[in-house]
């Protein structure tokens, strides 16, 4: 028996790092067992913001060998991309009638990635949230398995499920789906900065672990991790001027899958120089096979863009069914 039903999205924008891997894709994996998943490549959502169309083609194929090559089962879920399904885009707009302009004003992403210059965003930009809220209601989603940085999205999503059940007399409709976030690690912090999330766009790419990055790429970028003078302390969670310190002792205990504070138990009073030779080992264990993985499917496209079709076939029943039913309800 499945304990519910989970969807989840990555956009296709650009080599997979990480922060992506920890705080989404390894949940993905470990979540498949129980759940009933569908993982979209969230295209739609990729071009709120400028791209390059070839790109966008190619970082398709890229995510979804990266998604197999992490262990996910494409015979057990359904893999698809977004734009694929039209329902997506349909009950979006239906969702930009019931969510509300001071809702959307609040979300932090949209400042950030709009910046000083709000009045040129594209309009795209501020509605993606609600576009994210389609996504996962679409499907009646039970569960979202994000990082921390989306879940401000996902309480949207739970008021626009609640309004629309209001407004249209039907209590029950929508169930309020719940984030999966992962404990310890939900955000992966930049390599250079402790304060800033890893992330594609930063344009230092030592600042980031790449799926794809060999083993000697990831020995120099862990040599050269930011760190400070100190050594390693048990009580490095009750300071606050150790952000880079905290963040690598994250990732290596996410890593070997174990709490933080039995790390710090085990390195206390040791130097960083020491401990970044062990974080190196690990990060070279669990990310060089994925990489070496995602080559290799990368040489069989045709195999990709099968399981593709077949998530699409997969998810587009359930959303058809759904968005019949919404339509219904709306009077449309
Ligand atoms: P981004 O441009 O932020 O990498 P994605 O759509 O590719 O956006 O993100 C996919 C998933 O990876 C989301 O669930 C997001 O929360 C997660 N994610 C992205 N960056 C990080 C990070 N630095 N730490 C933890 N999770 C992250
Ligand atoms: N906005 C998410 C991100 O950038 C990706 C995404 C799109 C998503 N639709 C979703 C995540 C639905 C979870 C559920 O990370």
């Amino acid at each position: 028996m499945k304990q519910g039903r989970i969807l989840s999205g990555v956009q296709p924008t650009g080599n997979l790092h990480l922060g992506n891997y920890l705080g989404a894709i390894n949940n993905f994996v470990l979540l498949q067992k129980n759940y009933e998943c569908l993982f979209m490549l969230a295209n739609l959502h990729a071009i709120t913001v400028k791209h390059d169309p070839k790109v966008l083609q190619a970082n398709i194929i890229d995510t979804t060998a990266a998604f197999l090559a992490s262990g996910i089962d494409p015979q057990k879920n359904s893999i698809f991309i977004q734009s694929e399904v039209s329902a997506h885009a349909e009950l979006a707009w239906i969702f930009n009638c019931v969510a509300r302009i001071g809702w959307l004003n609040r979300m932090t992403q949209f400042k950030e990635k709009a910046g000083s210059n709000k009045e040129k965003a594209s309009v795209g930009l501020f509605t993606y949230p609600v576009l994210m809220a389609a996504d996962i209601l679409l499907y009646k989603a039970t569960h979202v398995p994000v990082g921390d940085d989306q879940k401000q999205h996902l309480e949207l999503c739970r008021d626009i499920a609640m309004k629309f059940n209001n407004d249209f007399n039907n209590e029950n409709f929508f169930q309020m789906p719940e984030p999966i976030i992962p404990e310890g690690i939900s955000r992966v912090m930049s390599l250079r900065n402790g304060t800033q999330k890893m992330s594609k766009s930063d344009e230092s790419d030592l600042s980031r672990i790449n799926l794809t990055d060999d083993s000697d790429l990831i020995i120099k970028k862990i040599q050269k991790a930011k760190t400070d003078s100190e050594p390693i302390s048990i009580n490095i969670n009750e300071e606050n001027n150790r952000p880079e310190a905290k963040n690598l002792i994250n990732i290596f205990s996410a890593l070997k899958n174990q709490k933080p504070i039995k790390t710090l138990e085990e390195w206390d009073g040791k130097q960083f120089s020491e401990f970044k030779k062990a974080l190196a080992e690990v990060l070279v264990d669990k990310i060089c096979p994925i990489g070496k993985q995602i080559v290799k499917l990368k040489t069989d496209i045709k195999f990709l863009e099968n399981i593709l079709q077949d998530g699409r076939k997969k998810a587009e029943i359930i959303a058809e069914k759904n968005l019949k039913e919404i339509k219904s309800i709306v009077g449309i």
